[in-house]
């Protein structure tokens, strides 16, 4: 059964940010598609509304014990008019598996998909066109139980806000630099790693802080237990170029099965490229690096899509990569990933939904 979605459309509609100057994550559009779960009802009541500040019991159980999700997921606008998604089924697949370890309860997949569908639509007028830019698409659900006794929520919102985007990094596709964090670790096998969740987030933020201090863009993280293996970078899964193979971390619980890592790893194994998704060892890297085998590094993520990195300080030590510069595999990526979610290039993959 398909949604029944009541639309009521905004008396004030705002005006629309410069394209040239849109960030990330600044600017909100006009609406936001809402919908309530009730225990016992289901998810009921979905809705487009004015986007507008939310009201809850202070109570709330997200505000205390985080029971929260969220995606990301960004809109394009075609040359030819279309507007695209990309690979929205698997996102919407990873939203079910965090609610999952959320105790959230599941969404049916074609609602979801719906939701997402039908507020890109209303707001369509304020997906951008300039070069590098998107709509960001970001559906979260929370927990509202007014009640203080740890326990899954009985009643949730889901809510789907959308918002133009630009560059993620003020770098854009120049690399960045990144301190290999020997401190704090992002997640563990067990943990929540594997999922979108912002407790995920709140506990990476004093590595970022930290490494901005020291001049550098993000970190690379290291596992939890052995500190010794390579596991992401900021927010986005990591790439490397070792000799001729791309080598990235095997998903082993606690790193987060991106939707680009995914489409990364087939685009360059249908290029005849070798991939190896296996365990990388900080020293491994070094070694390589010193070697002079580590060709290229790059981060992918819906934000940035691919971010290359230009160094690497691991306690002390630099590992300039590529001379700086962004490498030819992480070029050619880029060029092909966003080709296709834009609709420049041939969908030969079929990942993106009108
Ligand atoms: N890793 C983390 C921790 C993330 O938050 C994200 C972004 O959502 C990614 C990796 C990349 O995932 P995706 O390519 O699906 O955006
Ligand atoms: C990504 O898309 O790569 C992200 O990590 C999104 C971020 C804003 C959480």
């Amino acid at each position: 059964m398909s949604l029944n979605i009541q639309v009521t459309r905004t008396q004030h509609p705002k005006e629309k940010p410069d394209p040239n100057h849109l960030g990330f994550g600044d600017f909100f559009t006009d609406h936001m598609f809402v919908m309530n779960y009730t225990e016992g009802q289901g998810w009921h009541d979905p809705r487009i509304i004015p986007y507008a500040p939310i009201s809850l019991e202070p109570a709330a159980m997200v505000f205390h014990y985080a029971q929260e999700m969220f995606e990301g997921m960004k809109a394009y606008k075609a040359p030819d008019g279309r507007v695209l998604l990309f690979r929205p089924d698997k996102n919407i697949a990873r939203a079910n598996n965090s609610n999952d370890r959320l105790c959230i309860p599941q969404i049916p997949e074609e609602d979801m998909l719906q939701a997402i569908k039908a507020i890109v639509a209303e707001d369509k007028d304020w997906i951008p066109e300039g070069k590098a830019t998107s709509l960001y698409i970001r559906p979260f659900i929370i927990a509202t139980d007014a009640h203080l006794g740890v326990r899954p929520s009985r009643t949730y919102q889901f809510y789907v806000i959308l918002s133009p985007v630009g560059a993620y990094y003020k770098e854009g596709l120049n690399p960045v630099k990144i301190y290999v964090e020997d401190e704090y670790v992002r997640a563990v096998k067990g943990g929540m790693g594997h999922v979108k969740t912002g407790g995920n987030y709140a506990a990476s933020i004093k590595a970022q802080m930290i490494a901005a201090e020291r001049g550098y863009t993000q970190v690379l993280w290291l596992d939890g237990v052995h500190r010794r293996y390579i596991e992401e970078v900021g927010t986005m899964n990591v790439f490397f170029v070792i000799d001729d193979e791309v080598v990235t971390p095997a998903l082993n619980g606690s790193i987060l099965p991106g939707v680009t890592r995914d489409s990364a790893i087939c685009m360059l194994k249908s290029w005849g490229i070798k991939v190896s998704e296996r365990q990388i060892a900080i020293d491994e890297l070094f070694e390589a690096a010193k070697e002079g085998r580590l060709r290229e590094a790059f981060g992918t993520g819906t934000a940035a899509v691919i971010s290359p990195i230009g160094e690497l300080n691991w306690e002390g030590n630099i590992a300039p990569i590529n001379g700086g510069a962004i490498g030819e595999i992480s070029q050619k990526l880029y060029d092909n990933l966003t080709g296709i979610q834009l609709g420049l290039i041939p969908d030969t993959f079929g990942w993106t939904v009108e």
